[in-house]
């Protein structure tokens, strides 16, 4: 049976990579959510999706052009503008606060894709450890030293190797770097794709997943985990 993720929180219905949208998750009872973390000026770990926060705040600048406390003054409900209030940026800390006592696994993207944010491996990992949460999360990058960082760090943690490209023996390049799972992009699985990705021993977590029809698909190909902005969509197909 495929886990159910829900993608920046239950990003469908509430204001994608924000506390409500995590509780939210939380509530309807999904196996695992997905977040993107970046560094604040300041070095504070903070979940958005965007190097700039204007697509999803009421203002704009880079996140590693602000402090934690400035970006605190924004709010983060741009996906749904005045329907739930107020909800600022959340921080890992916070999101951990409310997953800690859960059996919820978490899927932690970091978004090193444009800005490398140097420590931000090392500060996500700690604050993991901090928490004692360190058997419920998959830390994943398009950023493959990302991830390789992550290994240096923490070897026990488990890992994902985030692609959009129709990659040829993806799993079997996944598995030589000693990474446990292919985060690909749902349309890039053929049922070649996904039986070369297990025959590697990966674990496969796709992206994103939306549509009753790609739900029926995947699970039925045998995908290990759906990421997805509907979790309410998935529980009603899956279980
Ligand atoms: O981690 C899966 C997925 O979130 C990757 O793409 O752009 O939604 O962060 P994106
Ligand atoms: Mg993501």
């Amino acid at each position: 049976m495929s886990k159910i993720f829900a993608h920046r929180g239950f990003s469908g219905k509430y204001p994608e990579n924000t506390m409500l949208a995590f509780e939210k998750a939380v509530e309807i009872g999904v196996d695992g959510i997905e977040m993107d973390v970046h560094l604040t000026k300041d070095n504070e770990l903070v979940i958005i999706h965007d190097e700039n926060i204007k697509r999803t705040c009421n203002g704009e600048g880079l996140v590693r052009d602000m402090t934690l406390e400035e970006l605190k003054a924004f709010d983060a409900s741009a996906t749904f503008t005045g329907v739930y209030g107020v909800n600022p940026i959340p921080t890992l800390r916070e999101y951990f606060e409310l997953v800690k006592d859960t059996d919820i696994i978490t899927n932690i993207e970091l978004k090193t894709g444009i800005f490398e944010y140097p420590t931000i491996e090392k500060r996500v990992i700690d604050m993991i450890y901090e928490y004692g949460l360190q058997d419920k999360i998959i830390l994943s990058s398009f950023n493959h030293f990302t991830v390789k960082r992550c290994e240096e760090i923490a070897p026990e943690i488990k890992r994902g190797f985030l692609c959009e490209s129709w990659l040829i023996n993806y799993g079997k390049y996944t598995a030589e770097q000693n990474v446990q799972c292919c985060h690909p992009i749902f349309c890039n699985l053929s049922k070649e794709v996904v039986d070369e990705m297990h025959g590697a021993g990966c674990e496969i977590n796709t992206w994103t997943v939306n549509e009753y029809e790609d739900i029926e698909r995947l699970a039925a190909l045998g995908v290990d985990a759906l990421i997805g902005n509907f979790p309410d969509r998935m529980i009603e197909k899956l279980r």
